[in-house]
């Protein structure tokens, strides 16, 4: 059995004005009818190899999330008093689980088209973390980008490779570099180990967090489904990405590779590029009501009023929350330090 664990955090600025801080990124519903949340939570169901998932979000968003839950499925909700990023959120649900436990760490923010080789991936990946590796999924990586983690492939393993080196948000030369040796996948940021190899590796690299996670759960309270971690140990925490605190550090990584249509929906741009299976003829994606006349590699989403556009190519607009939003797709990079989107 593999324990899902799923992250709710983070706030996803660079999808300003869709997301907000009170409706972050994963949970909207980007991509369909459903919100990410949802399609992490659907990944993982009506599949007896998956036991019910743990949810881990931040107190901020936890009503958010409950909407969605389906309490009948036996899903745990873990509500982080603060937060501290990604390690201690996967720490406090290891510590929740017992040692042998297999848990597959998933944000709840990406889109993946293809659930089977997402499941197939999952599979290979449980199947090195019972031989005590901490497994990420390698994405093929096509260009430097700068805000993923690299991991750099080593000696084969039955389902993956070795990790030789996996270093987090290289700088721009460095992704260049390593996109040419081709011997480096993207970290898809998602993870598989036993939750006790986690919390070893844990104690040895950040032993302060590894503590003071465990002080939050031996002092934190159940409240039927839901678990408290005692909010003082907890605010405590200096906080850390797992990606810095273990997966950096740690001579027991390994990888398999997962060709599944993934994206962390990054920018506007990353959604258009995601949902290019919708695009007309010309390239255009529309999510909402939009009409556009000479148009090329535009894409169009709105909440509510219709956006008309005439002659324009490779542009995003989002009209959301009453703010409109137009940019080249180079640009959807740094929507997140417009005035609008910092101010929210
Ligand atoms: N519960 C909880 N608490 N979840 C969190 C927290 C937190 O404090 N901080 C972040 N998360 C969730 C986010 O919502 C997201 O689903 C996931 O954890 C990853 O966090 P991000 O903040 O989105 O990380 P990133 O995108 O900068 O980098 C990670 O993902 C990349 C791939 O998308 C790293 O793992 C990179 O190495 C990786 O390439
Ligand atoms: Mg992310």
């Amino acid at each position: 059995t593999i324990y899902p664990v799923i992250l709710c955090g983070g706030s996803g600025t660079r999808l300003w004005p869709m997301s907000r801080k009170a409706t972050p990124k994963h949970v909207l519903p980007l991509t369909g009818d459903e919100t990410l949340f949802e399609q992490a939570l659907r990944r993982v169901a009506g599949d007896d190899r998956f036991a019910a998932p743990i949810v881990v979000a931040g107190a901020a968003h936890a009503d958010l999330v409950i909407a969605k839950l389906d309490a009948a499925a036996g899903t745990r909700l873990v509500i982080e008093p603060a937060a501290r990023n990604t390690a201690p959120a996967i720490a406090l649900a290891a510590a929740l689980l017992p040692p042998e436990a297999v848990m597959l760490v998933c944000p709840s923010d990406h889109h993946i088209a293809d659930t089977a080789a997402f499941r197939s991936a999952a599979l290979a990946a449980a199947a090195l973390a019972r031989e005590d590796y901490l497994v990420s999924f390698g994405i093929s990586a096509d260009r430097p980008e700068t805000g993923y983690g690299y991991l750099r492939r080593g000696a084969p393993l039955p389902g993956g490779y070795a990790i030789r080196e996996f270093v987090e948000k290289p700088d721009r030369a460095r992704a260049e570099t390593y996109l040419e040796t081709g011997e480096y996948s993207w970290n898809g940021g998602i993870f598989a180990f036993r939750a006790g190899c986690l919390l070893d590796e844990l104690a040895r690299h950040r032993p302060d967090m590894a503590r003071l996670v465990a002080q939050a759960v031996a002092q934190g309270q159940w409240d039927g489904a839901h678990f408290h971690p005692a909010p003082a140990p907890f605010a405590a925490i200096s906080g850390d990405s797992i990606d810095y605190a273990v997966m950096e550090n740690t001579d027991r990584a390994a990888m398999v590779p997962a060709d599944m249509g993934w994206s962390d929906i990054g920018n506007w741009a990353a959604l258009a590029d995601a949902l290019a299976d919708r695009a007309d003829a010309e390239g255009n994606v529309v999510r909402g009501r939009a009409d556009l006349a000479d148009c090329s590699d535009v894409f169009a989403m709105t909440d509510g009023p219709r956006i008309s556009a005439v002659g324009l190519k490779d542009i995003c607009i989002v009209v959301a929350n009453g703010e409109v939003l137009v940019t080249s797709r180079d640009g959807a990079q740094i929507v997140g330090k417009l005035p609008g989107a910092v101010d929210q």
